[in-house]
């Protein structure tokens, strides 16, 4: 038999075949997704990236040809020619190319094709383990395929949009020193340096300041950033940022540039318009109406303040924190009081503990005003000023937290996001922007006993308190600011410091002596004397954007080769043990117990 691809090349893709087709000679490539025998007609429907088309074999028409497609199976690689024809009135509406069929005049097999270990379709039965095991039979499936087409997308987007607005795109090592982003570092062991390792960036932070230093003024990169620290559905291991630095701009500056890219981006992604300029939260007020630093405007349950309200109240629990300089805040839930039995309040008080309340008050508004919970607590008075101040309406759910303002700020703010969750106001389709402003420097790390930087330590206090650096460290806020995306950190960034003074004073703050400083950051503290240009910029979580224009629920779906939560790459099975001899070169001893399986 003549091998197709040997006289012919792909014409079209599967998916894209449509009625205007019809009459035309084809050549298709791609996988079988699905073999029908319907005793008289074969019918097969034939993948490829761009989505499916049936093919159709009719044994009394051409006989051998169909004995051929009757031994098809599912991910066998084929190569078929054949004329599209019209399905008249036996349109599938599920399909885009539900008009059209195609019918082949020749068949090849390029490859034949186990049976996968789960169904390679839209809606797989496999389960996460397996299909990890098997990421390339996984992203065969179409959410997977559109999802990684979406990010390369993004890719392209982002660079025609950059090198627009005047960018430069330049690398930075990989191999290189600690980088100051607050996570642990992922090491390599430097064999011809004995005892020395290099670590691999948890951002490129320093080196595009540098590139600032050198004048390259409007520097971009999409890279990877490595760090060690607990995963969860929006974290990996090794994640991709696009990264900006711009120098000679202000924070507006660079919050429009974003906001272009970022329209840029669902314009060309979706094709939706997002409007900016996006609204801006400082991070006070964040904190205070939404309880989190990274809000879901998509709906409203704002936490309300009710320390005034409470702070006389016979129910201690209340009034004894208020008055222990701790906060009692409450969410109206509009329906709730239907909407929740006991046990569902039950489970979201479980649900404030992991974030330390030590409960959930409740209370219903009723016909008779409010009742149940501690309702019995409160006087009438106590209940008239929080029902009128919550807003309620009978049918309301009021929960409220006492307890120190993070605990509070924690507990409700995470709640809230589970109440929206619960109650279906989170449509991914409704995408709602915003920038959260005006960070506190540092914060104060209760196990270590001592402040750290809230973003990294190279964010430029506000003009307004460069003069206060010597006041309270805890009340410096920043000229940083994160974009957030439906409750979701889509970027971070930063005006910096670009007066050595400054930076050695803010290292100072931190904890690091002179010396310590002066090893760590030496090279940086040195390069900030020779003419530093005022700077500033970004960094988007790719993965998070992607996910999120994908409506894809863990960064794990539009990353091709992603780890598990334990950091693992199930299909490679890495990381993994290596020989003595590799050891050896690297100066190393393991003292770890040897070729134990530590789970993954
Ligand atoms: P930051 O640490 O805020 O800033 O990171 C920028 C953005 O990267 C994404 N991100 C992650 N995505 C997936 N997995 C992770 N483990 C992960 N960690 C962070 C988030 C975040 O908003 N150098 C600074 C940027 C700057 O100041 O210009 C930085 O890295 O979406
Ligand atoms: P108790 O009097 O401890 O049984 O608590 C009565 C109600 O108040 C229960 O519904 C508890 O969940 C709730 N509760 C107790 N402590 C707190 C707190 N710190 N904040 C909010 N609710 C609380």
């Amino acid at each position: 038999m003549t091998s197709i691809l040997s006289q012919h090349r792909r014409s079209h893709m599967c998916g894209d075949l449509r009625a205007e087709h019809v009459g035309q000679t084809v050549t298709l490539m791609g996988w079988v997704s699905r073999q029908r025998d319907l005793g008289g007609m074969i019918f097969i429907d034939l993948r490829d990236r761009a989505g499916l088309v049936q093919l159709r074999f009719d044994p009394e028409r051409d006989g051998p040809l169909s004995e051929e497609a009757a031994r098809l199976r599912s991910e066998w690689c084929v190569a078929v020619r054949g004329e599209v024809v019209s399905r008249g009135t036996n349109v599938n509406d599920e399909m885009p190319t539900g008009a059209v069929e195609v019918v082949p005049t020749e068949l090849e097999v390029f490859s034949e094709a186990k049976t996968p270990p789960f169904l390679i379709r839209e809606d797989t039965d496999g389960n996460e383990d397996l299909r990890l095991k098997y990421r390339y039979l996984d992203l065969r499936r179409p959410p997977l395929q559109r999802a990684l087409l979406m990010r390369s997308k993004v890719n392209a987007l982002t660079r025609e949009y950059l090198l627009s607005q005047g960018f430069g795109e330049f690398e930075t090592p990989v191999l290189t020193r600690s980088t100051p982003e607050g996570a642990r570092d992922y090491l390599v062991p430097a064999r011809i340096h004995p005892g020395k390792f290099y670590a691999l960036p948890q951002s490129p932070q320093i080196f595009k300041q540098l590139l600032m230093i050198s004048g390259f003024d409007r520097y971009f990169q999409i890279v990877k950033c490595f760090r060690d620290e607990d995963l969860r559905a929006d974290r990996q291991p090794e994640f991709t940022q696009i990264d900006m630095e711009m120098s000679f701009v202000d924070a507006d500056q660079i919050m429009e540039i974003c906001e272009g890219l970022v329209a840029t981006i669902f314009q060309g992604a979706l094709g939706l318009d997002v409007s900016p300029p996006f609204e801006r939260l400082t991070y006070d007020e964040s904190m205070r109406r939404f309880g989190v630093d990274n809000p879901d405007l998509r709906f409203g349950l704002e936490i309300v303040d009710l320390a005034e309200e409470v702070a006389d109240s016979e129910f201690r629990v209340f009034s004894g924190t208020v008055q222990n300089g701790g906060a009692v805040r409450a969410i109206c839930v509009p329906g709730g009081a239907e909407r929740f039995s006991r046990k569902d309040i039950g489970e979201l008080e479980d649900f404030a503990k992991v974030y330390g309340a030590k409960g959930l008050a409740w209370v219903k508004h009723t016909e008779e005003g409010l009742s149940g919970g501690i309702s019995k607590f409160l006087s009438a008075l106590e209940q008239e000023g929080i029902a009128s101040k919550m807003g309620s309406t009978v049918g309301s759910l009021i929960l409220f937290v006492a307890a120190d303002e993070p605990v509070v700020c924690a507990s409700l703010g995470n709640l809230r996001k589970e109440l929206g969750k619960r109650l279906e106001l989170t449509d991914p389709s409704d995408f709602r922007f915003c920038w959260i402003t005006d960070f506190p420097m540092f914060e104060y790390d209760e196990d270590e006993d001592r402040l750290q930087a809230m973003h990294h330590p190279f964010t430029s206090p506000t003009e307004e308190d460069l003069q206060n650096l010597d006041g309270d460290p805890l009340a410096l806020r920043t000229n940083a600011y994160d974009l957030v995306l439906n409750g979701n950190e889509i970027g971070g960034g930063s005006i910096r410091i670009h007066r050595q003074d400054v930076q050695a004073r803010i290292f100072e703050l931190l904890g690091l002596s002179a010396e310590e400083a002066e090893n760590k950051f030496g090279f940086f503290l040195e390069a900030l004397k020779y003419g530093t240009p005022p700077h500033g910029g970004i960094a988007f979580g790719m993965d998070r954007l992607v996910m999120l224009l994908a409506k894809a629920d863990s960064i794990r779906q539009v990353i091709a080769f992603p780890k598990t939560t334990r950091a693992a790459d199930m299909m490679a099975d890495a990381p993994n043990i290596v020989e003595d001899d590799q050891l050896r070169e690297l100066h190393l001893t393991s003292t770890a117990p040897t070729g134990e399986e530590t789970g993954s």
